[in-house]
């Protein structure tokens, strides 16, 4: 019965990603209980021609009929890919491919996708380095931005030109937790592309690092390609960093191929580590850090300190149909996950800055730092931190306040949780 990956199925997802499959094309799953951990950057070939057939199969992965044939770590390489087969699985894509970091999986799918001269339309509100990559590095690369608010799908519509060949957006939206609605910028690129060659057609591709696949799986509901970084909740124990993109098989080729010349390979022990304790653990964690999460922002509602709360599990959440549309888990319950964006009710840049230092010198249960997804519980000031390079005009029309305040909950119990937030709000 092990052998048969067909009666796999029959089990959950939260049990498939910690026991996986009993054999793959990859390496014998059969007789292991964890999962093998390879370290090794080159492999021993028995004669050029295996050699040869090696990077030839590298330029047809979809091809290849027979075991896999490793020559090179940065080409491919048996632990990475065997949490690559399991993140496709849990993303419901066809395929994965893992990077170092998530912004070398993000610059990755630009790469791959786009041609000098193409443009991207993408949400007002991102994480920093990707509107760093945009303002940055895009125009010394030929390529070219429009924002839009992506809430608003007339607006998406209107702002997709002849040279747009991707549409990008996180969901919910770093850090202010905006959603975006798949389905409809799904039907908007369904009527774009109707009038396209199939070569010429816009891609959706989503960040879904906030939600997480146990919150929302972005390729079930109508997207081309999933991004994440692996850093934070998926990794979930802040001890490494990594991306992957999953997506159909026919971006694999060229995926492979741009992360073998530009270089940005995931190292097989980071791997093995996510394979073995990050992944298999997400359920559990993000399941217990919601729970919290409930907890935290009902209680910075009622604080007369808070002037607004983004949690997508409040009733006040502007989006909450939208959040119970698509934020769902694995057995189609509503996830809202463990990330709140709240702003103080003065309009103080100050106090937000001491509100923080406060918690950065006295508090147990929180920790001031950037990244999120961690077991610990961290808050950060988008604005001075992890979002400072953002221009004050980009900053504004992506509804980001100086006393605005990200929290990534942890897995402390709540009420300590809670009872450190209450000494940071008297401080001030
Ligand atoms: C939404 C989002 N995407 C991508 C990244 C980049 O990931 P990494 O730090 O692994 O490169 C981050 C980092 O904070 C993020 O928050």
């Amino acid at each position: 019965m092990k052998e048969d990956n067909e009666l796999i199925g029959k089990y959950s997802t939260e049990s498939q990603i910690l026991h996986g499959e009993f054999t793959t094309e990859k390496w014998d799953y059969s007789h292991h209980i964890i999962p093998p951990i390879s370290c090794s950057a080159s492999y021993r070939l028995d004669s050029v021609e295996r050699g040869a057939l090696g990077f030839e199969d590298f330029a047809r992965p979809s091809q290849i009929e027979h075991a896999p044939i490793y020559v090179y770590d940065r080409l491919d390489e048996p632990t990475r890919s065997m949490l690559e087969t399991r993140l496709a699985k849990v993303e419901s894509g066809e395929v994965g491919v893992c990077f170092a970091t998530g912004m070398a999986a993000i610059s990755a799918v630009f790469g791959v996708c786009l041609r000098t001269g193409d443009r991207v339309t993408g949400h007002t509100t991102l994480y920093g380095c990707t509107f760093s990559l945009f303002e940055n590095w895009f125009p010394r690369m030929g390529l070219g931005v429009d924002l839009v608010d992506m809430r608003d799908l007339d607006k998406l519509r209107d702002a997709i030109r002849p040279e747009t060949k991707t549409v990008y957006f996180e969901s919910p939206a770093n850090p202010t937790l905006e959603l975006i609605d798949i389905a409809g910028v799904r039907t908007v690129l369904d009527e774009i592309n109707a009038d396209r060659d199939e070569s010429d057609r816009v891609r959706m591709v989503i960040d879904n690092t906030f939600a997480t696949p146990f919150c929302q799986r972005p390729i079930e509901i109508g997207c081309d390609i999933v991004l994440h970084s692996l850093t934070k909740n998926i990794g979930g124990f802040g001890t490494d960093m990594g991306g992957v993109v999953v997506t159909s098989s026919e971006l694999e080729g060229d995926l492979l191929l741009y992360r073998k010349d530009f270089g940005g390979a995931m190292s097989p022990k980071v791997g093995w580590q996510i394979l073995t304790y990050g992944l298999p653990t997400l359920p559990i964690r993000v399941r217990h850090q919601t729970r919290s999460a409930y907890k935290i922002a009902e209680y910075l509602e009622n604080n007369p300190k808070v002037a607004r709360v983004n949690y997508p599990g409040l009733e006040s959440f502007v989006q909450a149909d939208l959040a119970r549309k698509q934020m769902l888990d694995f057995d189609g319950d509503f996830a809202p996950g463990n990330m709140i964006y709240f702003e103080l009710a003065s309009d103080k840049r100050e106090d937000a800055v001491s509100f923080l230092n406060w918690i950065g010198k006295n508090s147990y249960a929180l920790t001031l730092a950037v990244s999120l997804g961690q077991l610990r519980t961290l808050v950060e000031s988008p604005t001075n931190m992890t979002h400072f390079v953002v221009s004050d005009e980009a900053k504004e029309k992506s509804e980001m306040s100086p006393t605005g305040i990200r929290m990534s909950v942890g897995i402390e119990r709540a009420a300590d949780i809670i009872a450190d937030m209450e000494s940071a709000f008297e401080s001030i």
